[in-house]
Protein backbone atom coordinates (compact mmCIF):
# COMPACT_ATOMS: atom_id res chain seq x y z
CA UNK A 1 0.00 0.00 0.00
CA UNK A 2 1.33 3.51 -1.32
CA UNK A 3 0.64 6.52 0.84
CA UNK A 4 -0.86 9.75 -0.43
CA UNK A 5 -0.96 12.89 1.19
CA UNK A 6 -2.47 16.29 -0.73
CA UNK A 7 -2.47 19.55 0.54
CA UNK A 8 -5.21 22.01 -0.58
CA UNK A 9 -4.18 26.08 -1.35
CA UNK A 10 -6.59 27.98 -3.51
CA UNK A 11 -10.28 28.33 -4.88
CA UNK A 12 -13.03 25.68 -4.79
CA UNK A 13 -11.67 24.18 -7.72
CA UNK A 14 -8.33 23.41 -6.56
CA UNK A 15 -10.01 21.36 -4.28
CA UNK A 16 -12.18 20.05 -6.37
CA UNK A 17 -8.95 19.13 -8.06
CA UNK A 18 -7.71 17.71 -5.34
CA UNK A 19 -10.60 14.86 -5.16
CA UNK A 20 -9.94 14.68 -8.95
CA UNK A 21 -6.38 13.61 -8.43
CA UNK A 22 -6.89 11.19 -5.09
CA UNK A 23 -9.60 9.23 -7.56
CA UNK A 24 -6.52 9.32 -10.33
CA UNK A 25 -4.19 7.95 -7.76
CA UNK A 26 -6.47 5.57 -5.88
CA UNK A 27 -6.80 3.49 -9.12
CA UNK A 28 -2.59 3.48 -8.79
CA UNK A 29 -2.84 1.64 -5.52
CA UNK A 30 -2.62 5.20 -3.61
CA UNK A 31 -4.26 5.29 -0.08
CA UNK A 32 -4.88 8.72 1.06
CA UNK A 33 -3.21 9.70 4.77
CA UNK A 34 -4.07 12.59 6.80
CA UNK A 35 -0.50 14.02 7.69
CA UNK A 36 2.61 14.40 6.04
CA UNK A 37 4.63 11.95 7.80
CA UNK A 38 2.93 8.73 6.74
CA UNK A 39 3.38 9.57 3.36
CA UNK A 40 4.84 8.12 0.56
CA UNK A 41 3.84 10.69 -1.94
CA UNK A 42 3.10 14.15 -0.87
CA UNK A 43 1.16 16.67 -3.27
CA UNK A 44 0.83 20.21 -2.85
CA UNK A 45 -1.80 21.39 -4.63
CA UNK A 46 -1.11 25.27 -5.38
CA UNK A 47 -2.51 28.28 -6.39
CA UNK A 48 -0.85 31.45 -8.04
CA UNK A 49 -3.41 34.06 -7.67
CA UNK A 50 -1.80 36.70 -5.41
CA UNK A 51 1.89 37.09 -4.70
CA UNK A 52 1.65 36.03 -1.13
CA UNK A 53 -0.44 32.81 -1.97
CA UNK A 54 2.85 31.49 -3.92
CA UNK A 55 5.27 32.61 -0.99
CA UNK A 56 3.41 30.61 1.24
CA UNK A 57 3.43 27.77 -1.43
CA UNK A 58 6.76 27.67 -1.69
CA UNK A 59 8.15 27.93 1.86
CA UNK A 60 5.57 24.87 2.81
CA UNK A 61 6.89 22.86 -0.40
CA UNK A 62 10.39 23.90 1.29
CA UNK A 63 9.50 22.13 5.07
CA UNK A 64 7.77 19.28 3.18
CA UNK A 65 11.09 18.67 0.72
CA UNK A 66 13.02 18.66 3.81
CA UNK A 67 11.42 15.61 4.97
CA UNK A 68 12.69 13.20 1.83
CA UNK A 69 16.23 14.06 4.12
CA UNK A 70 15.22 11.70 6.24
CA UNK A 71 12.69 9.38 4.45
CA UNK A 72 14.69 8.66 0.86
CA UNK A 73 11.96 6.80 -0.49
CA UNK A 74 9.76 9.86 -0.36
CA UNK A 75 8.62 11.89 -3.39
CA UNK A 76 7.14 15.36 -3.26
CA UNK A 77 5.04 17.05 -6.40
CA UNK A 78 3.47 20.54 -6.91
CA UNK A 79 0.22 20.61 -9.08
CA UNK A 80 -2.38 23.18 -9.42
CA UNK A 81 -2.09 26.91 -10.74
CA UNK A 82 1.40 27.26 -9.64
CA UNK A 83 2.63 24.67 -12.41
CA UNK A 84 1.84 25.89 -15.36
CA UNK A 85 2.79 29.75 -13.53
CA UNK A 86 6.11 28.82 -12.69
CA UNK A 87 6.95 26.09 -14.57
CA UNK A 88 10.42 24.41 -14.19
CA UNK A 89 11.67 28.05 -12.41
CA UNK A 90 10.19 26.16 -9.41
CA UNK A 91 13.22 23.70 -9.30
CA UNK A 92 15.80 26.92 -8.31
CA UNK A 93 13.34 28.00 -5.47
CA UNK A 94 12.54 24.34 -3.80
CA UNK A 95 15.03 22.64 -5.25
CA UNK A 96 14.57 19.47 -3.84
CA UNK A 97 10.78 18.91 -5.43
CA UNK A 98 11.07 16.13 -7.38
CA UNK A 99 7.70 16.60 -10.36
CA UNK A 100 5.49 19.10 -11.63
CA UNK A 101 1.86 18.60 -13.20
CA UNK A 102 -0.45 21.77 -14.19
CA UNK A 103 -4.39 21.18 -13.75
CA UNK A 104 -4.73 19.93 -17.38
CA UNK A 105 -2.03 16.84 -16.29
CA UNK A 106 -3.55 15.04 -13.87
CA UNK A 107 -4.18 11.58 -16.30
CA UNK A 108 0.06 11.65 -16.34
CA UNK A 109 0.72 12.02 -12.79
CA UNK A 110 0.60 8.06 -12.54
CA UNK A 111 3.96 8.40 -14.96
CA UNK A 112 5.14 11.55 -13.61
CA UNK A 113 5.70 10.16 -10.36
CA UNK A 114 7.55 6.40 -11.89
CA UNK A 115 9.92 8.76 -13.71
CA UNK A 116 10.85 11.11 -10.45
CA UNK A 117 11.00 7.66 -8.94
CA UNK A 118 13.42 6.21 -11.36
CA UNK A 119 15.96 8.63 -11.94
CA UNK A 120 15.49 12.08 -10.13
CA UNK A 121 15.28 13.66 -13.44
CA UNK A 122 12.52 16.41 -12.13
CA UNK A 123 9.66 15.56 -14.88
CA UNK A 124 7.04 17.99 -15.54
CA UNK A 125 4.10 18.18 -17.64
CA UNK A 126 2.52 21.99 -17.70
CA UNK A 127 0.66 22.10 -21.19
CA UNK A 128 -2.80 22.90 -21.32
CA UNK A 129 -5.33 21.55 -22.89
CA UNK A 130 -8.69 23.09 -24.93
CA UNK A 131 -10.29 19.95 -24.47
CA UNK A 132 -9.51 18.24 -21.31
CA UNK A 133 -12.73 18.03 -18.73
CA UNK A 134 -11.98 14.77 -16.97
CA UNK A 135 -15.53 13.81 -17.20
CA UNK A 136 -14.83 10.31 -17.22
CA UNK A 137 -13.14 10.29 -13.82
CA UNK A 138 -15.75 10.85 -10.98
CA UNK A 139 -13.35 12.42 -7.93
CA UNK A 140 -12.75 11.04 -5.08
CA UNK A 141 -15.79 11.78 -2.17
CA UNK A 142 -16.25 10.76 1.28
CA UNK A 143 -18.51 8.56 1.77
CA UNK A 144 -21.63 10.05 3.95
CA UNK A 145 -20.66 13.62 3.23
CA UNK A 146 -22.88 16.50 3.59
CA UNK A 147 -21.79 19.17 0.82
CA UNK A 148 -19.55 18.07 -2.49
CA UNK A 149 -17.96 20.59 -5.40
CA UNK A 150 -18.99 19.20 -9.29
CA UNK A 151 -16.95 20.58 -11.24
CA UNK A 152 -18.64 21.56 -14.31
CA UNK A 153 -16.38 23.39 -16.58
CA UNK A 154 -12.29 24.33 -16.76
CA UNK A 155 -10.40 27.61 -17.81
CA UNK A 156 -11.38 31.09 -18.31
CA UNK A 157 -11.76 32.86 -20.99
CA UNK A 158 -12.42 36.24 -20.05
CA UNK A 159 -8.77 38.15 -18.84
CA UNK A 160 -9.54 40.23 -16.42
CA UNK A 161 -6.23 42.65 -16.30
CA UNK A 162 -5.07 41.08 -13.20
CA UNK A 163 -5.65 37.38 -12.93
CA UNK A 164 -3.86 34.59 -13.69
CA UNK A 165 -6.14 32.53 -13.58
CA UNK A 166 -6.85 31.90 -17.69
CA UNK A 167 -2.81 31.38 -18.13
CA UNK A 168 -2.81 28.90 -15.16
CA UNK A 169 -5.75 26.80 -16.41
CA UNK A 170 -6.02 27.72 -19.93
CA UNK A 171 -9.38 28.23 -22.08
CA UNK A 172 -12.62 27.78 -21.31
CA UNK A 173 -14.23 24.33 -21.94
CA UNK A 174 -17.96 22.58 -20.19
CA UNK A 175 -18.20 19.35 -18.88
CA UNK A 176 -21.42 16.91 -20.54
CA UNK A 177 -24.20 17.47 -19.51
CA UNK A 178 -24.94 13.17 -18.99
CA UNK A 179 -21.49 13.39 -16.94
CA UNK A 180 -22.12 15.59 -14.62
CA UNK A 181 -25.34 13.92 -13.83
CA UNK A 182 -23.53 11.00 -13.23
CA UNK A 183 -21.55 12.46 -10.69
CA UNK A 184 -24.40 13.67 -8.92
CA UNK A 185 -26.40 10.55 -9.18
CA UNK A 186 -23.08 8.98 -6.99
CA UNK A 187 -23.18 11.92 -4.84
CA UNK A 188 -26.83 10.99 -3.71
CA UNK A 189 -25.97 7.44 -3.10
CA UNK A 190 -23.13 8.78 -0.85
CA UNK A 191 -25.76 10.16 0.91
CA UNK A 192 -24.97 14.17 -0.01
CA UNK A 193 -27.68 16.90 0.80
CA UNK A 194 -26.09 19.41 -1.41
CA UNK A 195 -23.83 20.14 -4.49
CA UNK A 196 -22.12 23.19 -5.62
CA UNK A 197 -21.06 23.50 -8.94
CA UNK A 198 -18.27 24.55 -10.36
CA UNK A 199 -16.62 26.41 -12.73
CA UNK A 200 -14.30 30.28 -13.10
CA UNK A 201 -17.75 31.37 -14.76
CA UNK A 202 -20.64 29.58 -14.72
CA UNK A 203 -22.67 31.94 -16.68
CA UNK A 204 -20.75 30.71 -19.78
CA UNK A 205 -21.80 27.16 -19.38
CA UNK A 206 -22.32 25.61 -22.89
CA UNK A 207 -22.13 22.17 -24.18
CA UNK A 208 -23.88 20.72 -27.31
CA UNK A 209 -25.86 17.54 -28.07
CA UNK A 210 -26.24 16.78 -31.99
CA UNK A 211 -30.02 18.23 -31.43
CA UNK A 212 -29.43 20.41 -28.38
CA UNK A 213 -27.64 23.08 -27.13
CA UNK A 214 -27.11 23.36 -23.18
CA UNK A 215 -26.29 26.91 -21.54
CA UNK A 216 -26.34 27.57 -17.77
CA UNK A 217 -29.62 28.25 -16.90
CA UNK A 218 -30.61 24.80 -18.83
CA UNK A 219 -27.86 22.86 -16.89
CA UNK A 220 -29.41 24.45 -13.69
CA UNK A 221 -32.54 23.56 -14.50
CA UNK A 222 -32.16 19.76 -15.20
CA UNK A 223 -30.32 19.20 -12.81
CA UNK A 224 -32.90 21.16 -9.88
CA UNK A 225 -35.47 18.41 -11.52
CA UNK A 226 -33.91 15.90 -11.71
CA UNK A 227 -32.72 15.97 -7.60
CA UNK A 228 -35.66 17.91 -6.17
CA UNK A 229 -33.76 16.78 -2.69
CA UNK A 230 -30.96 18.28 -3.38
CA UNK A 231 -29.89 21.99 -2.66
CA UNK A 232 -28.08 23.28 -5.50
CA UNK A 233 -25.59 25.95 -5.55
CA UNK A 234 -22.66 27.18 -8.11
CA UNK A 235 -19.68 29.42 -8.19
CA UNK A 236 -18.85 31.66 -9.28
CA UNK A 237 -20.74 33.94 -11.71
CA UNK A 238 -19.27 36.56 -13.92
CA UNK A 239 -21.90 40.05 -13.73
CA UNK A 240 -21.44 40.51 -17.12
CA UNK A 241 -22.98 36.49 -18.14
CA UNK A 242 -25.60 37.03 -15.39
CA UNK A 243 -28.79 36.78 -17.60
CA UNK A 244 -32.83 37.15 -17.13
CA UNK A 245 -32.96 33.32 -17.66
CA UNK A 246 -30.79 32.86 -14.79
CA UNK A 247 -32.26 34.83 -12.38
CA UNK A 248 -36.28 32.93 -13.67
CA UNK A 249 -34.33 29.66 -13.53
CA UNK A 250 -33.32 29.99 -10.07
CA UNK A 251 -36.96 31.55 -8.84
CA UNK A 252 -38.08 28.69 -11.11
CA UNK A 253 -36.88 26.19 -8.57
CA UNK A 254 -36.78 26.40 -4.73
CA UNK A 255 -33.94 23.76 -3.90
CA UNK A 256 -31.38 26.42 -6.01
CA UNK A 257 -30.21 28.19 -3.04
CA UNK A 258 -31.41 31.82 -2.66
CA UNK A 259 -27.99 32.96 -2.63
CA UNK A 260 -25.25 34.40 -5.52
CA UNK A 261 -21.77 35.36 -5.26
CA UNK A 262 -21.41 37.78 -8.45
CA UNK A 263 -17.76 39.24 -7.63
CA UNK A 264 -18.05 43.38 -8.26
CA UNK A 265 -14.55 43.96 -8.24
CA UNK A 266 -14.64 47.78 -7.36
CA UNK A 267 -17.47 50.23 -7.46
CA UNK A 268 -15.84 52.95 -9.97
CA UNK A 269 -16.49 52.48 -13.42
CA UNK A 270 -12.78 53.93 -14.16
CA UNK A 271 -11.46 50.91 -12.29
CA UNK A 272 -13.89 48.36 -13.52
CA UNK A 273 -12.58 49.91 -17.13
CA UNK A 274 -8.91 49.28 -17.05
CA UNK A 275 -9.40 45.80 -15.08
CA UNK A 276 -11.53 45.39 -18.07
CA UNK A 277 -14.61 43.67 -16.45
CA UNK A 278 -17.33 44.60 -19.58
CA UNK A 279 -19.62 46.15 -17.13
CA UNK A 280 -20.60 48.96 -15.68
CA UNK A 281 -22.09 49.76 -11.72
CA UNK A 282 -25.16 50.54 -13.41
CA UNK A 283 -25.23 46.92 -15.22
CA UNK A 284 -24.43 45.44 -12.27
CA UNK A 285 -26.95 47.18 -9.79
CA UNK A 286 -29.76 46.59 -12.31
CA UNK A 287 -28.45 42.76 -12.45
CA UNK A 288 -28.83 42.83 -8.64
CA UNK A 289 -32.48 44.68 -9.07
CA UNK A 290 -33.60 41.31 -11.31
CA UNK A 291 -32.39 38.75 -8.84
CA UNK A 292 -34.45 40.81 -5.92
CA UNK A 293 -37.40 41.13 -7.46
CA UNK A 294 -37.96 37.56 -8.64
CA UNK A 295 -36.13 36.23 -4.87
CA UNK A 296 -36.84 38.44 -2.05
CA UNK A 297 -35.20 36.27 0.36
CA UNK A 298 -32.17 36.40 -1.63
CA UNK A 299 -28.76 37.27 -0.38
CA UNK A 300 -25.70 38.48 -2.71
CA UNK A 301 -21.77 38.22 -1.60
CA UNK A 302 -19.13 39.94 -3.39
CA UNK A 303 -15.23 39.95 -4.19
CA UNK A 304 -13.74 43.25 -3.79
CA UNK A 305 -9.93 44.10 -4.72
CA UNK A 306 -8.63 47.62 -3.74
CA UNK A 307 -5.79 49.27 -4.66
CA UNK A 308 -5.98 48.28 -8.33
CA UNK A 309 -3.82 50.56 -10.88
CA UNK A 310 -4.67 54.19 -10.68
CA UNK A 311 -7.27 53.66 -7.71
CA UNK A 312 -7.66 57.04 -6.27
CA UNK A 313 -9.39 58.22 -2.88
CA UNK A 314 -12.73 58.66 -5.27
CA UNK A 315 -12.58 55.69 -6.63
CA UNK A 316 -12.19 53.94 -3.68
CA UNK A 317 -15.24 55.96 -2.01
CA UNK A 318 -17.21 54.89 -4.65
CA UNK A 319 -16.71 51.60 -3.52
CA UNK A 320 -17.32 52.04 -0.61
CA UNK A 321 -20.39 53.83 -1.62
CA UNK A 322 -21.65 50.56 -3.82
CA UNK A 323 -20.85 48.43 -0.90
CA UNK A 324 -23.46 50.37 1.35
CA UNK A 325 -26.55 50.32 -1.56
CA UNK A 326 -25.98 46.53 -2.98
CA UNK A 327 -25.79 45.66 0.79
CA UNK A 328 -23.50 42.56 0.29
CA UNK A 329 -24.26 40.10 3.27
CA UNK A 330 -20.75 38.53 2.87
CA UNK A 331 -17.69 39.90 0.98
CA UNK A 332 -14.42 38.05 0.37
CA UNK A 333 -11.45 41.69 0.11
CA UNK A 334 -8.00 41.34 -1.24
CA UNK A 335 -5.34 43.72 -1.88
CA UNK A 336 -4.26 44.35 -5.60
CA UNK A 337 -1.77 41.84 -5.90
CA UNK A 338 0.55 42.30 -9.30
CA UNK A 339 1.47 39.15 -11.39
CA UNK A 340 3.75 39.49 -13.59
CA UNK A 341 3.10 38.40 -17.28
CA UNK A 342 -0.58 39.51 -16.98
CA UNK A 343 -1.75 42.18 -19.15
CA UNK A 344 -2.05 44.44 -16.23
CA UNK A 345 1.58 43.86 -15.42
CA UNK A 346 2.24 45.50 -18.67
CA UNK A 347 -0.43 48.34 -19.28
CA UNK A 348 -1.40 49.37 -16.01
CA UNK A 349 1.20 50.25 -12.90
CA UNK A 350 1.01 48.94 -9.71
CA UNK A 351 1.26 52.99 -8.56
CA UNK A 352 -1.14 52.46 -5.59
CA UNK A 353 2.10 52.58 -2.05
CA UNK A 354 0.64 49.32 0.13
CA UNK A 355 0.08 51.43 3.28
CA UNK A 356 -2.52 53.00 1.21
CA UNK A 357 -3.65 49.35 -0.12
CA UNK A 358 -3.63 48.55 3.59
CA UNK A 359 -5.65 51.43 4.73
CA UNK A 360 -8.20 51.04 2.31
CA UNK A 361 -8.38 46.91 2.64
CA UNK A 362 -9.17 47.93 6.80
CA UNK A 363 -12.20 50.41 5.33
CA UNK A 364 -13.87 47.96 3.60
CA UNK A 365 -13.16 44.89 6.02
CA UNK A 366 -14.50 47.13 9.17
CA UNK A 367 -17.85 48.35 6.61
CA UNK A 368 -18.43 44.85 5.63
CA UNK A 369 -18.64 43.67 9.27
CA UNK A 370 -20.58 46.42 9.79
CA UNK A 371 -23.50 45.56 7.09
CA UNK A 372 -23.04 41.57 7.82
CA UNK A 373 -24.04 42.52 10.99
CA UNK A 374 -26.91 44.79 10.16
CA UNK A 375 -27.83 41.73 7.39
CA UNK A 376 -27.83 39.55 10.03
CA UNK A 377 -30.25 41.80 12.32
CA UNK A 378 -32.97 41.95 9.89
CA UNK A 379 -33.03 37.45 10.08
CA UNK A 380 -34.37 37.99 13.84
CA UNK A 381 -38.01 36.26 14.49
CA UNK A 382 -37.46 34.42 11.07
CA UNK A 383 -37.72 30.68 9.91
CA UNK A 384 -34.68 28.93 8.06
CA UNK A 385 -34.38 25.59 6.38
CA UNK A 386 -30.71 24.53 8.06
CA UNK A 387 -28.74 22.29 6.72
CA UNK A 388 -26.36 20.59 9.25
CA UNK A 389 -22.90 20.30 8.28
CA UNK A 390 -21.17 19.45 11.64
CA UNK A 391 -20.62 20.40 15.74
CA UNK A 392 -20.11 24.44 16.35
CA UNK A 393 -16.41 24.87 17.20
CA UNK A 394 -16.87 26.93 19.84
CA UNK A 395 -19.57 25.12 21.27
CA UNK A 396 -19.59 20.52 21.33
CA UNK A 397 -22.97 20.58 21.94
CA UNK A 398 -24.75 22.89 19.27
CA UNK A 399 -24.60 22.32 15.48
CA UNK A 400 -23.84 24.54 13.21
CA UNK A 401 -25.57 24.33 9.33
CA UNK A 402 -26.03 27.01 6.66
CA UNK A 403 -29.52 28.34 5.37
CA UNK A 404 -30.28 28.64 1.41
CA UNK A 405 -29.40 31.63 1.41
CA UNK A 406 -25.92 30.54 2.88
CA UNK A 407 -25.47 31.96 5.83
CA UNK A 408 -24.32 30.19 9.39
CA UNK A 409 -26.57 28.94 11.54
CA UNK A 410 -25.52 27.38 14.78
CA UNK A 411 -28.49 26.04 17.47
CA UNK A 412 -28.89 22.87 19.36
CA UNK A 413 -31.30 19.84 18.60
CA UNK A 414 -30.79 16.49 20.67
CA UNK A 415 -32.25 14.15 17.93
CA UNK A 416 -30.98 15.64 14.65
CA UNK A 417 -28.19 14.21 12.42
CA UNK A 418 -25.35 15.52 10.76
CA UNK A 419 -26.81 15.98 7.02
CA UNK A 420 -30.85 16.70 8.47
CA UNK A 421 -32.43 20.13 7.15
CA UNK A 422 -34.13 21.42 10.49
CA UNK A 423 -36.63 24.36 10.49
CA UNK A 424 -34.94 26.82 12.83
CA UNK A 425 -36.22 30.31 14.31
CA UNK A 426 -33.72 32.59 14.84
CA UNK A 427 -33.31 34.22 18.01
CA UNK A 428 -30.22 36.39 18.14
CA UNK A 429 -27.23 37.08 15.83
CA UNK A 430 -23.56 38.49 15.62
CA UNK A 431 -21.67 39.96 13.02
CA UNK A 432 -20.77 36.26 11.57
CA UNK A 433 -23.20 34.16 12.56
CA UNK A 434 -27.09 33.11 13.38
CA UNK A 435 -27.98 31.65 16.75
CA UNK A 436 -31.72 30.00 16.81
CA UNK A 437 -33.41 27.37 18.02
CA UNK A 438 -35.29 24.59 16.18
CA UNK A 439 -38.82 25.20 15.68
CA UNK A 440 -41.55 23.24 16.38
CA UNK A 441 -45.04 23.50 14.26
CA UNK A 442 -48.18 23.43 16.54
N1 LIG B 1 -13.55 33.55 -11.60
C1 LIG B 1 -13.91 34.25 -10.47
C2 LIG B 1 -12.81 34.61 -9.51
C3 LIG B 1 -11.59 33.83 -9.41
S1 LIG B 1 -10.32 34.51 -8.44
C4 LIG B 1 -14.56 35.52 -10.91
O1 LIG B 1 -14.17 36.11 -11.88
O2 LIG B 1 -15.42 35.95 -10.24
C5 LIG B 1 -11.12 35.03 -6.95
C6 LIG B 1 -10.95 36.47 -6.65
O3 LIG B 1 -9.60 36.77 -6.41
C7 LIG B 1 -11.35 37.42 -7.76
O4 LIG B 1 -12.72 37.63 -7.83
C8 LIG B 1 -10.62 38.68 -7.35
O5 LIG B 1 -11.38 39.45 -6.45
C9 LIG B 1 -9.39 38.16 -6.62
N2 LIG B 1 -8.17 38.35 -7.43
C10 LIG B 1 -7.89 37.83 -8.65
N3 LIG B 1 -6.69 38.27 -9.08
C11 LIG B 1 -6.20 39.08 -8.11
C12 LIG B 1 -5.01 39.85 -7.97
N4 LIG B 1 -4.07 39.87 -8.92
N5 LIG B 1 -4.84 40.57 -6.83
C13 LIG B 1 -5.79 40.56 -5.86
N6 LIG B 1 -6.92 39.86 -5.95
C14 LIG B 1 -7.14 39.13 -7.06
FE1 LIG C 1 -9.89 35.69 -13.39
FE2 LIG C 1 -11.69 37.26 -14.54
FE3 LIG C 1 -11.54 34.68 -15.23
FE4 LIG C 1 -12.44 35.35 -12.83
S1 LIG C 1 -13.41 35.85 -14.80
S2 LIG C 1 -10.98 33.75 -13.28
S3 LIG C 1 -11.23 37.14 -12.31
S4 LIG C 1 -9.98 36.25 -15.60
FE1 LIG D 1 -5.80 30.04 -7.41
FE2 LIG D 1 -5.83 28.68 -9.62
FE3 LIG D 1 -8.00 28.87 -8.18
S1 LIG D 1 -4.77 30.58 -9.29
S2 LIG D 1 -7.82 30.86 -7.25
S3 LIG D 1 -6.13 27.88 -7.57
S4 LIG D 1 -7.89 28.81 -10.38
Amino acid sequence: MKRLYIETYGCQMNVADGQLVESILSQEGYVQCKTPDEADLILINTCSIRQHAEERAIARMRELTSFKRKRPGLRVGMIGCMATWNKEKIFDAVPLLDFIAGPDSYRKLPALIEQATENNSHPMDVILSTVETYEDIIPHHEAKGVSAFVSIMRGCNNFCAYCVVPYTRGRERSRSVPSILEEIHHLVELEYKEVTLLGQNVNSYNWKEPNKEWDFPALLARIAQEFPMLRIRFATSHPKDASLQLVETMASYPNIARSIHLPLQSGSNDVLKRMHRHYTLETYKEKIDWFRKFMPDITISTDIIVGYSGETEDDHRATMQAMREIHFFYAYMFKYSERPGTLASKKYPDDVPDEVKTRRLEEIIHLQQQLSYEHNLQDIGKLYDVLIEGVSKKNPNKWYGRTSQNKVVVFSEPTAHIGDFVKVKITSVTPATLLGEPYKDK
